[in-house]
Order: C-alpha cells, then sequence, then structure tokens
C-alpha cells in the first residue's frame, strides 16, 4: 500500500507576484508502508523545499500530493492541522523540543492533545523509550541532556502517535558522528520494530546509508534512484558513486565518515 504519492510536483518561490525561482519540477514520488527513504541532492537542490511541500507546511505551484489516501492541499485549515498532528510525524535538523517543558511532556504531547489517557500513554510511552535508550532522561528538560538525546526524543514524538509518515530534514545535522549513528540507530529500529514509514532529506550520505532507498534530485529535478543491498557499507559507498555522478556542491558533507 503506498503511504504518499506525489505527482507532478512543481514549487516556484514568488515574491510580490513576481517568478522569482524554480525550486522544483515535476517530481512523482511514491512511498510504500514500511518503506525508510532518503532523499539527496546537492545544497538548493529542492531537498527542503520538497519535505515542506509533503509535510503540508507550503503548498505545490502544480502537482498533487496524497497521504494516506487524501489530498491534504484540499483540507480547510482546521481539518489540515488535525491531518499533519494524526498523520504525520516531523523530526528537525534543530530538534524544535520545547525548553520548559521535560522531554518525556514533549514526547506526549501529540497523545494528551488527542485525550489519550495518561494509562494508555504510558503503554504507548515505554517501549519506544526502552528502545530508544531514553527512559532515564525522560524527566530532564532539554538543556540537560546532549544533541543525540535530544534527537531521539524528537524520534519518540514523531512517532508516538502512530503516524502514516514519518518526514525528517537533515536530522543529523546537528549532530556529532558518534550521536548521529545513535540516531539514525533508533531511527532505523523505529522503522524496523515499530514499521514506522520514514521519508528523510539529507546531504550527508552516512545517514543516507541507513536508508533502503534513495532518490537523488538536482536542479530540483529527479535524477536517479538506487536501492540498497543487505550490506551498509556497500550501500554507502553506492551513495558517495551516486553523489560524484550527481555532481554540485556539498559544502559541508563530512565525507569521511563511514
Ligand atoms: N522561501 C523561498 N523564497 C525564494 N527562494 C527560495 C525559498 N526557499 C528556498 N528557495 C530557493 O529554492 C532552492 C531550493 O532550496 P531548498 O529546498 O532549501 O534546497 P536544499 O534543501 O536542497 O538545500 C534554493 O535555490 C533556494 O535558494
Ligand atoms: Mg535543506
Amino acid at each position: 500500500m503506498s503511504v504518499l504519492k506525489a505527482q507532478g510536483l512543481g514549487k516556484i518561490y514568488s515574491s510580490k507576484g513576481n517568478l522569482v525561482y524554480k525550486a522544483l519540477e515535476n517530481i512523482d514520488l511514491e512511498v510504500e508502508s514500511g518503506e525508510f527513504v532518503g532523499v539527496m541532492g546537492p545544497s538548493g537542490s529542492g531537498k527542503t523545499t520538497l519535505l515542506n511541500l509533503l509535510a503540508t507546511i507550503d503548498r505545490p505551484t502544480s502537482g498533487t500530493i496524497e497521504i494516506n489516501g487524501v489530498n491534504p492541499t484540499k483540507l480547510s485549515d482546521n481539518k489540515l492541522a488535525l491531518f499533519r498532528r494524526r498523520e504525520l510525524g516531523f523530526v528537525f535538523q534543530d530538534f524544535n523540543l520545547l525548553d520548559t517543558l521535560s522531554l518525556k511532556e514533549n514526547i506526549i504531547i501529540p497523545l494528551v492533545m488527542d485525550g489519550m489517557s495518561p494509562k494508555l500513554i504510558e503503554q504507548r510511552l515505554t517501549p519506544i523509550a526502552e528502545m530508544l535508550q531514553i527512559e532515564a532522561i525522560l524527566e530532564k528538560r532539554t538543556y540537560e541532556v546532549s544533541g543525540g538525546q535530544k534527537q531521539r526524543a524528537a524520534i519518540a514524538r514523531a512517532i508516538i502517535h502512530k503516524p502514516s509518515l514519518v518526514l525528517a530534514d537533515e536530522l543529523t545535522g546537528n549532530l556529532d558522528s558518534k550521536a548521529a549513528k545513535d540516531v539514525m540507530d533508533a531511527l532505523k529500529e523505529m522503522n524496523e520494530t515499530f514499521k514506522a514509514t520514514v521519508l528523510m532529506v539529507t546531504h550527508d550520505p552516512f545517514s543516507a546509508s541507513y536508508c533502503k532507498r534513495i532518490v537523488f534530485i538536482k536542479d530540483g529535478r529527479f535524477f536517479s534512484e538506487i536501492r540498497r543491498g543487505s550490506n551498509r557499507q556497500a550501500f554507502f559507498q553506492q551513495i558517495l558513486d551516486a553523489l560524484s555522478v550527481l555532481g554540485g556542491n556539498f559544502d559541508d558533507v563530512p565525507f569521511a565518515r563511514a
């Protein structure tokens, strides 16, 4: 079953009605339930634009999006807010956790908002927190834990309401290589154990090597696609090869990590 179906997606950024920039053109993307898909491309290739369209944060200039059979661009603002809260989970580069709340409070917000009982909330939280190895720090606040711990809490928040699709943008972008590995291991566990469907945008080959399929975009257009075999190291090399064919500017890519 496909969770996401995007067809002919385009985005033109304009200001005061003047065309300024064609950031995406004619992107088709289908994600099946349980998939773990990466989108890669050089800086400025349109990765964040694509994610924002799929996240229903921004609207496409052309094309259609279907998430779990619903076209979110056709929903009213109220319904869209509810749709986003129920069907989607988000993980951002800068964590987006509320500093005044504990990690636990941050994680359970979507369930509390949906009126779930405290007992059921605990039943949901416990296995996820254990798997992400954050049970011991759930009562701590964001400034008392490391970046990797914050991002694992953000992953818990993104999946606790069992969304149709988890969307992540450069989720290891602010982490050192050890924390990045822990976070990617955690996301992989969520995909495999909880069958979370994940679409992740990254320019980091190491993080991308955890995906099962990678779609490359360049100058806002589809460029190529590769699928992973059983070996992550081999896939990492395949990604580096694909990126060198892709060309473009990867400024801050830490190519040395593997
Ligand atoms: N709000 C905006 N207004 C105008 N141009 C934008 C806007 N957001 C992004 N762009 C441009 O669109 C292109 C794609 O940007 P983005 O999706 O952020 O790329 P990536 O995430 O791959 O680095 C870039 O050239 C960027 O400058
Ligand atoms: Mg980006």
